[in-house]
């Protein structure tokens, strides 16, 4: 097992990636700390995983709220004992509205969840890492991360800013025992379609226009195959990259 031994926080793990990210997180050894905004849905992940008697609790977790990120790696040390593993996974789509039709009120909500909740994670648990000597972070960014034609300019610039997060973060703390790396993900087949609101007919038919080149959908599990690795020791020389797992799709700009 990969992951004997060691913790992970995943966010957004009710659904989609992140519920795949701690099924398999779980199934290599992790004791996995599910967050999610939906409790509900992050209790039937930790159900599952328990089911098969694999450990994992449930916390609710809105990753826009400073106070419940906070909380969020102090459970984990209440519940575990320590945190090695924190994905970065929740994230919300916007309309695929360009700059000239963006509102403030959604800029702000897609980045407060997409990037600013992704900073704060990391802020709190690096002193941690540091403390320990060692940790792993993957963030789940998007092929959004740096092409300009997969979704809106909230969700685009959101997900440039999670990339460049983690290159700096990669940077900064490389000789302190502490990885970071983000996944940028293709066209998956989850639930985002739900978190997408007044949608852009212009934007989406501009951002359609590249979409007949990705071969296929990926599925949750080809993610989670994907984070497992950079989480595990396979990757301890892998440190402030961007793997991306689209299929091919971007192999074609
Ligand atoms: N599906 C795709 O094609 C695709 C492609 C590239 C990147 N991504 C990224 O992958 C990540 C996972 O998305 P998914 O496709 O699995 O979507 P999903 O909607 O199936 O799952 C996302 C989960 O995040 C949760 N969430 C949303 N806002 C939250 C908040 N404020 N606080 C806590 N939890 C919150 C949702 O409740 C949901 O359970 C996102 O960051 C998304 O941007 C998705």
């Amino acid at each position: 097992m990969k992951l004997a031994g060691k913790t992970a926080v995943v966010t957004g793990a009710a659904s989609g990636m992140g519920r795949a990210i701690a099924l398999r997180f779980a199934k290599e050894g992790a004791k996995v700390l599910v967050t999610d905004m939906n409790l509900a849905g992050a209790e039937e992940t930790v159900a599952e995983i328990t089911g098969k008697g694999q450990q994992a609790e449930a916390l609710q977790v809105n990753v826009a709220e400073a106070a419940d990120v906070e909380k969020m790696i102090d459970t984990a040390v209440e519940t575990f004992g320590t945190v090695d593993i924190l994905v970065n996974n929740a994230g919300i789509m916007d309309g695929f509205e360009p700059v000239g039709e963006i509102t403030d009120e959604k800029w702000d909500k897609i980045f407060a969840v997409n990037t600013t909740g992704v900073m704060r994670a990391m802020r709190k648990v690096i002193p941690l890492f540091q403390e320990k000597g060692r940790g792993v972070i993957v963030n789940i960014a998007s092929t959004g991360g740096f092409s300009g034609a997969h979704a809106g300019v909230a969700y685009g610039a959101s997900k440039h800013a999670v990339v460049g997060i983690t290159k700096n973060t990669g940077f900064m703390y490389a000789k302190e025992g502490i990885r970071c790396n983000a996944i940028a993900p293709g066209a998956i087949e989850t639930n985002i379609g739900a978190s997408m609101s007044n949608i852009s007919e212009f934007g989406m038919g501009r951002a359609g226009m590249t979409h007949g080149l990705s071969p296929r959908n990926g599925q949750a599990d080809e993610i989670a195959a994907a984070a497992l690795y950079l989480a595990s020791d396979d990757a301890s020389f892998v440190n402030g990259t961007v793997l991306t797992v689209d299929g091919g799709w971007t192999a074609a700009f």
